[in-house]
């Protein structure tokens, strides 16, 4: 069976994935720092699986760490999730996302080159597509760095689509993920951020556990039904599987391949509707205050999938509820994370 290296694989939906493939029997070995995550969460995907994983502690940038990696092991392909994901820590501390995102991605990529691993899977964020253009957004929409954080997923996207012309090896597919949220419905893995999260779903989970007093809703003066932000969010576990289906495209290529996928559910919410279904799923109360806008934010986003449902036949099987009941299920759980 392919092996597969997955950076990142300690994090959010790096872990997620282990998961899913070690269920589609692939050998995962993980690089990761534990920037952003903890060991935990690999005991916990091999605890769910039965299996192991190969895991090395190393930051993405420091080559040699990686060459040998990849001379211990013979990579198929690579799931690339290492990397800053805080849009208002980006904005703040621009220095720090290009240093990391784009200084890892860039050793990662000399490796691979060097040892003849071609086939690459990068996460990449709806956060580029420009938002003058109207949702739903298709792969072939415009798309711009609009705050340091997305800038690098566009500096990469575009590293990474002069590959295939320099050497007709590559197979690269890049996933641009919307919200992804939830987690796994056993309940022992799910989002651990390491500082007070940025994304809405952990946030409220984080307040529906008494950690915070009350969710900030960052605006009510858009231009949408009830003045919130509109967003599409996906369940994790959805999104875990849209890389096998990915990987299994990458696998089957024989060169200069380069492909675009969104990973969403087509769906958009507002925030206050997100509060409601929350609230109605786990029958608890989420108190709320409105704030200032935040910056980088847009007012409507979500994904047209027709493309990958297409070619792929992926599609999300998760609903709204189930995402609620499930972030909710990690938190009571872990009400420390890992
Ligand atoms: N979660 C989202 O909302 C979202 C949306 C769009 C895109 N993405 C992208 O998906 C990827 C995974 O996101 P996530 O939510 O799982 O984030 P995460 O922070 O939970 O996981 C990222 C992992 O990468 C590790 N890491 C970071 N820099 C590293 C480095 N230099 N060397 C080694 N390991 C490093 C972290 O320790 C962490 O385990 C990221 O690239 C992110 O930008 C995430």
């Amino acid at each position: 069976m392919a092996t597969i290296l997955v950076t990142g694989g300690a994090g959010f939906i790096g872990s997620h994935t282990c998961l899913v493939l070690l269920e589609a029997d692939f050998e995962v070995v993980v690089i990761d720092n534990f920037c952003n995550s903890d060991r935990e969460s690999i005991k916990r995907v091999e605890a769910l699986s039965g299996k192991s994983i190969t895991l090395y502690q190393a930051d993405l940038s420091n080559t040699e760490a990686i060459r040998d990696v990849f001379i211990k092991h013979t990579i198929d392909a690579v799931i690339h999730f290492a990397g800053l994901k805080s849009v208002a820590e980006s904005c703040h501390d621009p220095i720090l996302y290009y240093a990391n995102n784009l200084q890892s991605t860039l050793a990662l990529l000399q490796e691979m080159t060097r040892a003849k691993v071609f086939n690459l899977i990068f996460s990449s964020s709806a956060t580029i597509y420009d938002s003058l253009h109207p949702a739903p957004y298709q792969e072939k929409h415009p798309v711009i760095g609009k705050t340091p954080y997305g800038q690098t997923k566009l500096m990469i996207e575009q590293i990474l689509s002069d590959l295939p012309q320099s050497d007709l090896n590559w197979n690269i597919s890049i996933l641009r993920y919307f919200n992804p949220a939830g987690a796994h419905p056993s309940g022992m893995i799910g989002e651990s951020p390491k500082t007070t999260p940025s994304n809405l779903l952990p946030f409220i989970s984080h307040v529906a556990a008494g950690k915070q007093a009350s969710l900030r809703v960052f605006g009510n003066d858009y231009p949408t039904p009830d003045g919130t932000g509109i967003r599409d969010y996906i369940h994790v576990m959805d999104l875990a599987q849209g890389h096998l289906f990915a990987l299994s495209e990458v696998l089957q290529q024989q060169g200069d391949f380069f492909e675009v996928y969104n990973l969403g559910s087509g769906k958009g919410y507002s925030v206050l509707e997100i509060i409601k279904a929350f609230e109605e799923a786990n029958l608890i109360s989420i108190p709320y205050t409105v704030v200032e806008r935040r910056t980088g934010d847009v007012a409507i986003s979500y994904a047209d999938t027709s493309k990958i449902e297409r070619r792929l036949g992926w599609q999300t099987h998760y609903t709204l509820p189930e995402i609620c009941q499930d972030a909710w299920n990690w938190q009571k759980q872990n009400p420390s994370g890992f």
